[in-house]
């Protein structure tokens, strides 16, 4: 303040001309305010009209203090347009700055050392950049909200933000800001409401949030999504609105039970897994939640009655109603608790069964978990205590992870368990005393006591341990139904470990071949499972070149077996030569871009589907298709899917081993009926052909372990079995989005007439892709005619566009029916709904078009009308048949090697199907459609 009264004084020259400087920097007259606003009324365009007198104090907005200095500028939403003047900071008396709701373009002048400045409203104008000290010595700073301007250069919030100790709201929605959340809110005590949505901020919550007083926070829908877990939410116990949805954040959601005020939690979109905790749901003044587009697992949450909540299709809960999970499934849930929650496990640890298709997890025939598998899968956090409820584990396979903490004493009461493999980890603690017999494998654990005096001892080798005392009467009483039914086989003796599992699956085919009809429907190994647990594989002379397990990957090094990570089945070419009679014409189903398909009858009769392609014939792109259908088949297990059997690599050429599907493709059935000699589809046939696709589509949208987009749904892909089921087919175009975020840019592939408009467009695929290409599929269903059908008039060879007409009036409906269906009135009713659900699904915005679960909600009660003891559809996930190779294997054993048909499951009877393998390649429309036609007899 005593500068202010130098530039009074008398002075020499030189003296005057510092001042001169100095004023220029630290202005104080009167008479600078008021320059200062002629300047920025030049500046500003349509300021209001008494803008123009000498005297700033007098004009529409502008407030004054008693020596006319200017402290307030309120100008919003005046239609302003211009720009600001840069050297506004010099009005330093300034507390309010108004300029919200207008078009003012144009730099922003800096804000800095505006010491009396409370109030800064910039909200909804056309800024383009923000200087980097625009924050900076805003000490009496409380409101802010520069929000929606979305032409602003990117720009970072500054550290310097701290010096606003006095911040109340901080509003910087849609407005370009990126780079990390600065961890300064312990400088904030009155912070109430930040807000900083659609921006592209990244990195995690800072831990400054942790005791601040932010009720509202909203910070949803980052560009590429603010990521890591949300403990720190927790500890906001002022929180009652709370915004992270469309983001990328990990982990579960913390203890919220201080969080009592909260009433509002938007979590869509995220990345989170675990389990729903109590303490959010009995939260009392919560009124809506979204959980939905998530990997929650766990009990299925049960909130209070006008809890308004979410939860989406992707979640896996494991049951579709509260209640509590299966006793194993809880056991697995606090064991991948203590890992954090790792994604690989929620994505695959779905329903209420482990023994169905759970990664990491083997179980015996009474479906006890035997073998838990954690080997190299870069967990981190310690191993559960509650490993000791698996009263059944054989096999504890820990190694080469991140793991940190002790290994728990409980594990010692298990007193099946025979290996215990903990090596490379990060473990401490002393090491309990395990039972004799047990091989322990410690090594590479720098600061793990060394007191064990177990018999193993770290490396033991796995076949000096196993059943060799006390525990195999104890083997005895908790498996032995599985034991004493392999001991009927007399081909395996003693427990099933992983790898003769994962190795049964190829050998079943293989034994099938060789062993006609064996009554026992078990795996006639040749080897005994000590010999396997410690090569992991079999020899060549066995008739198959081996195959990969997790079990081998952390044992044997001396394999020549290549190594997918779903544990899929490599066939030797002898085997394949054997069963298509050495691929003879025969044999072929069809040809396509990549080579040609061909039936293999196994020696019992069981039908397989062998795609057989040359390297030179598919050129790189061939190849990564390969590569593709490998890796996507490999995890994807549905009913409604055609399952990868096995693949063979020879030489130059690539085989893979499909289910094979009797009654050929939808499009078969549907455009050429009478060619084929099939009677025409009934209504009830196309309705549940309808939903079986959208089960397989919505599995490989949401369900499977990673979200997978199908690009090339059309009736040449879907395929029919003899019970007239379908199956989606044809995955070598899938392209696996990236994770979280669902919309990639993307070379074109699929099929004209079936292109979502945006996708044709831009080459940007989602799954609405896939939505629009089933909307097509569902209008084909209905019309009986082609999705493009050249032979028509110009106005109806499109189906999308023409039957969208159709639409328009329902009147119209009943003559746009295939006229094979000829429906009763009820059926009419059925036929408009599932027409209605086809425009929706075929809508020209992607946003507009439903999700396939939406599809499935739709037709389930159609189908169901007519059968109403489907049992095995009830759960309405799929998930109950999502299995795994080793439980595939698992029900081939206990169900025998019978051919009979019944039953629920589709491996029961013709184990191999047959695929419309042919991979469609980018917009050629009349190469699409390769399809195979059945030479088997109906
Ligand atoms: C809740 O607050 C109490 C008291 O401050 C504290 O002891 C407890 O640890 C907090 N709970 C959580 C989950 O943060
Ligand atoms: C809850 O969500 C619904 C639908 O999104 C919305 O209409 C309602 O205003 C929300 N209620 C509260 C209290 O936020
Ligand atoms: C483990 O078993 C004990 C005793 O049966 C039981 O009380 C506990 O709930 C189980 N815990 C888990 C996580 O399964
Ligand atoms: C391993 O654990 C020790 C403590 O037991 C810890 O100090 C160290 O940071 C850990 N190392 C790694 C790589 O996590």
């Amino acid at each position: 303040m005593g500068e202010r009264k130098i530039p009074f004084s008398p002075s020499l020259l030189i003296i005057s001309s510092f001042f001169f400087i100095f004023l220029r920097l630290f202005p104080s007259a009167v008479a600078d305010d008021a320059a200062i606003m002629k300047k920025l009324a030049a500046n500003l365009k349509s300021t209001p009209t008494d803008w123009t007198g000498s005297d700033p104090c007098s004009w529409t907005g502008i407030k004054c203090d008693n020596s006319n200095r200017v402290t307030a500028i309120n100008l919003a939403s005046k239609s302003l347009s211009g720009t600001l003047t840069p050297d506004l900071n010099q009005l330093t008396q300034l507390q309010t700055l108004a300029l919200q709701n207008n078009g003012i373009g144009g730099s922003l002048p800096t804000l800095a050392n505006l010491t009396n400045l409370q109030e800064v409203y910039l909200d909804n104008n056309n800024f383009t950049s923000i200087p980097s000290t625009f924050f900076t010595g805003l000490t009496n700073l409380q409101n802010l909200s520069i929000s929606q301007n979305i032409n602003l250069e990117p720009w970072l919030i500054p550290a310097s933000l701290a010096d606003s100790s006095s911040l109340v709201y901080f509003y910087a929605s849609n407005a370009n800001a990126v780079g990390t959340i600065v961890d300064i809110f312990g400088s904030f005590p009155n912070l109430q409401s930040l807000r900083l949505s659609y921006n592209n901020l990244t990195g995690s919550l800072p831990k400054s949030f942790a005791g601040s007083g932010i009720r509202n926070l909203w910070l949803n829908n980052q560009v590429l999504g603010l990521s890591g877990p949300i403990d720190v939410i927790g500890t906001m116990t002022q929180l009652s609105q709370v915004w992270l949805h469309q983001n990328a954040f990990t982990g579960s959601i913390p203890d919220l039970s201080n969080c009592t005020t909260l009433f509002d939690l938007q979590l869509r979109g995220n990345q989170f897994t675990g389990v729903i905790p109590s303490s959010l749901m009995s939260l009392s003044h919560l009124v809506n939640v979204s959980l939905d587009n998530n990997n929650f697992q766990g009990p299925y949450p049960s909130f209070g009655t006008g809890v308004l909540v979410t939860l989406g299709t992707t979640n896996n809960f494991c049951n579709s109603k509260p209640g509590p999970c299966a006793p194993q499934v809880t056991t697995l849930l606090a064991i991948a608790g203590d890992l954090g929650y790792p994604m690989n496990l929620a994505t695959s640890w779905g329903g209420n069964d482990p023994c169905q298709g759970w990664t990491f997890i083997t179980c015996d025939a009474q479906k006890n978990v035997t073998i838990v598998n954690f080997a190299k899968q870069h967990f981190t956090g310690t191993i559960s205590p509650y490993f000791a409820n698996l009263t059944s584990l054989k096999s504890l396979l820990l190694n080469d992870n991140n793991l940190s903490g002790p290994i728990p004493a409980t594990l010692t009461s298990l007193i099946q368990l025979q290996t215990l493999d903990v090596s490379n980890n990060n473990l401490s603690g002393l090491v309990p005393v395990f039972p004799a017999g047990v091989t322990l494998k410690l090594t590479g654990n720098k600061f793990l006591g060394s007191n064990s005096t177990s018999g193993g001892g770290g490396g033991g080798s796995p076949e000096s341990s196993p059943g060799s005392r006390s525990p195999t009467g104890n083997n005895n009483s908790t498996s032995g139904g599985a034991k004493s039914s392999h001991g009927r086989s007399g081909l395996i003796a003693g427990v099933v470990v992983a790898a003769v599992i994962f190795m049964g699956v190829v050998a079943f085919v293989i034994c099938y071949a060789k062993k006609r009809k064996q009554k026992t429907g078990l795996v006639p190994l040749p080897q005994n499972e000590k010999e396997m647990g410690k090569n992991g594989a079999v020899g060549p002379s066995n008739g198959y070149g081996g195959f990969g397990s997790e079990l081998q990957s952390q044992s044997s090094d001396t394999s020549e077996v290549q190594v997918f990570d779903g544990g899929n089945v490599a066939i030797s070419i002898q085997v394949l030569r054997e069963v298509t009679n050495n691929f003879s014409e025969e044999n072929i189903l069809g040809r396509g871009g990549f080579g040609v398909v061909y039936k293999g009858v196994l020696h019992d009769g069981t039908q397989i589907a062998v795609k057989r392609m040359e390297c030179a014939a598919m050129g790189t792109k061939g190849m990564n298709e390969f590569q593709a259908e490998i890796a996507v088949l490999t995890k994807v297990r549905h009913r409604h899917l055609v399952a990868l059997l096995g693949f063979c690599v020879n030489g130059n050429e690539r085989l893979l081993v499909y289910e094979y599907m009797p009654q050929g493709t939808l499009g078969e059935h549907l455009f050429d009926c009478n060619a084929n000699g099939y009677p025409p589809l009934t209504w009830k046939q196309r309705v549940t052909i309808a939903l079986d696709v959208a089960r397989g589509v919505e599995y490989l949208h949401g369900l499977a372990q990673q979200s997978f987009i199908h690009r090339d749904l059309k009736p040449s892909n879907i395929l029919i079995g003899d019970d007239m089921r379908a199956k989606v087919s044809d995955f070598g175009l899938v392209k696996n989005a990236p994770d979280g975020k669902f919309s990639i840019e993307t070379r074109l592939a699929g099929t004209f007439g079936y292109l979502a408009p945006e996708y044709a467009a831009t080459g940007r695929v989602t799954t609405k892709v896939d939505v629009y290409a089933y909307g097509v599929v569902l209008m084909e269903l209905i019309t009986g005619r082609k999705a493009l059908d050249e032979t028509m008039p110009d106005d109806r060879t499109h189906l999308v566009t023409w039957f969208r007409r159709v639409l328009i009036n329902k009147d119209n409906i009943g003559k746009a029916i295939d006229p094979s269906l000829d429906p009763d009135d009820e059926t009419f009713e059925y036929i408009c709904k599932v027409a209605e659900l086809a425009g929706h699904c075929t809508a020209r915005e992607p946003s507009q078009r439903p999700d396939m679960g939406h599809a499935v909600n739709i037709l389930a009660p159609l189908v169901e009308q007519w059968k109403p003891s489907s049992h095995h559809e009830g759960d309405g996930y799929g998930i109950d048949l999502h299995l795994s190779l080793p439980q595939v294997l698992e029900q081939w054993q206990s169900e025998g090697t019978s051919t009979t048909v019944g039953g629920d499951s589709f491996y029961n009877r013709s184990i191999m199907s047959h695929g419309n393998t042919q991979s469609s390649i980018p917009p050629q429309p009349s190469s699409f459609g390769d399809t195979f036609k059945s030479t088997d007899g109906r």
